[in-house]
């Protein structure tokens, strides 16, 4: 019945008018990946934004990497929220995000130097910095570990969120107090160069060098965009205006709820968007999951769809999984409703948007995971004891593929078939509507099911 009626909503003209009235009630939004990252949020976030007034990353840093293609030009954003490309935005970078200076005013020149307008950006004076001996900590770790590495970006995440738990990291705003500054680092060197030269063997970092580097490299950059962006969301929302929170990563790399020790050190769930940029849960109407029409995975860790034949390397191959950032070739499967159903109580998800279905066209087959068989038993919701997970055999169901190019349908009833009850038995399975599309990398190249 609650099918049927979607079903009506999302077809019918009733969905146009929905939408609309949906957006003026609406202040707050969500953003956020459900399976292990890569789902291609960017490129909603983007198509979200044209009705935003303000774009706000909460978490994360430069491990993020977000593609967008507008108008043939490929942007690849690493800290700039996605809403940049528009003028109506301010885009934010909250105070729940690792910040490393050096690579923000990078990001900030190629943007402007293709002609992207940077200044409206604002930079939370809470958010941590990430500074070069994380870097340097990062890679010393995953090297210690051995074979038993995460497989982390190497960008100084867990080190910076480390050093900020331990209330000695030094945060965006100590960057306008140069003594405060010249403290900080040098009270943090004073243990960290402890553990660089007796736990790693390595040269320690002088105090003084360091300060007066980042303030002559970053402090003029920065300056003007440093500000309380607590402040500025809160303005909007009194404002009535319609903000968009940007989760970086994914579900199932959130440190609470992901596959532990497989994961990132903040919390991309939606939840995290509250502390990550200052704002209570009543001011969250609509959260948008977005998923790949199959997995992608970078780093070790658990995956119990992961595929070793050649549908793996074609999801590889026609789907470009390379990451964005660090190149690295990305582990592949097929999509996993068992996740989804466990991203959706996670998130508290309202709404789907999946991407990538254009990268299936050409297959005979296509499936779904419906359950996990363990050791003979078939189980539909994610276990607990990821050792369970560690082992968890799929159970899929099977589809006959479309055989058609997907990537110029604009109208969701000039989906064929095939495509169409693939979708229906995926939103079935996970139990939240689709409400998006994407068919290809461009911005126009989306279905919208329209208003949920
Ligand atoms: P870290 O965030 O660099 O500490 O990496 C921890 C884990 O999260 C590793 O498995 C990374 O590959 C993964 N990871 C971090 N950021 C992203 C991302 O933006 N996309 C996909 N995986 C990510």
């Amino acid at each position: 019945m609650l099918n049927e009626l979607f079903h009506t909503v999302r077809f019918g003209s009733v969905g146009m008018f929905c939408q609309s009235a949906r957006l003026n009630q609406v202040p707050a939004s969500i953003i956020v990946g459900t399976q292990w990252g890569d789902e291609g949020k960017g490129r909603f976030a983007d198509l979200l934004a044209k009705d935003m007034s303000m774009v706000v990353r909460y978490q994360g840093g430069h491990n993020a990497g977000h593609t967008l293609v507008v108008d043939g030009e490929k942007f690849a954003l690493q800290l700039v929220p996605s809403g940049v490309l528009y003028d109506h935005i301010t885009p934010v970078i909250g105070n729940g995000v690792v910040v490393d200076p050096f690579v923000l005013l990078a990001e900030m020149k190629t943007l402007t130097d293709r002609g992207v307008d940077c200044s409206r950006l604002k930079v939370s004076g809470n958010a941590h910095l990430i500074m070069p001996y994380h870097q340097q900590l990062d890679a010393l770790q995953e090297r210690h570990l051995g074979s038993a590495k995460l497989g982390t970006t190497k960008r100084g995440i867990g080190p910076a969120y480390a050093d900020k738990a331990l209330r000695v990291g030094i945060r965006v705003q100590d960057l306008l107090d140069e003594s405060i500054f010249r403290k900080k680092i040098e009270a943090v060197l004073s243990h960290t160069n402890k553990i660089l030269t007796k736990a790693f063997n390595r040269l320690p970092v002088d105090p003084d060098e360091l300060a007066d580097k980042v303030l002559e490299q970053c402090l003029e950059g920065l300056k003007p965009h440093i500000a309380d962006t607590v402040d500025l969301v809160h303005n909007d929302l009194e404002a009535g205006k319609n903000i968009l929170f940007e989760g970086a990563q994914a579900t199932f790399l959130d440190i609470d709820h992901g596959t532990y020790p497989f994961v990132t050190s903040s919390n991309p769930t939606s939840g995290g968007a509250c502390p990550g940029a200052g704002v209570g849960p009543k001011h969250i109407e609509r959260v948008i999951g977005v998923a790949k029409a199959y997995v992608t995975r970078v780093g070790a860790g658990p995956f119990p769809t992961e595929l070793f034949d050649e549908v793996g390397d074609h999801f590889v191959d026609v789907g470009h999984e390379y990451g964005t950032n660090t190149g690295r070739r990305r582990r592949t499967g097929w999509v996993d409703a068992v996740m989804l159903r466990h991203a959706v109580r996670l998130n508290g998800l309202t709404e789907l948007a999946i991407t990538k279905l254009d990268v299936l066209d050409m297959l005979d087959k296509v499936k779904i995971c419906v359950a996990y068989d363990l050791d003979g038993e078939e189980v539909t919701k994610l276990p607990y004891h990821q050792s369970q997970v560690h082992k968890a055999t799929p159970v899929y169901q099977e589809f006959s593929g479309w055989k058609t190019d997907l990537t110029s349908v604009k109208d969701p009833a000039d989906l064929p078939a095939e495509a169409k009850t693939f979708l229906d038995a995926l939103e079935e399975q996970v139990g939240v509507p689709i409400r998006y599309v994407s068919i290809g990398p461009s911005r126009k190249q989306y279905v919208d099911f329209g208003a949920v």
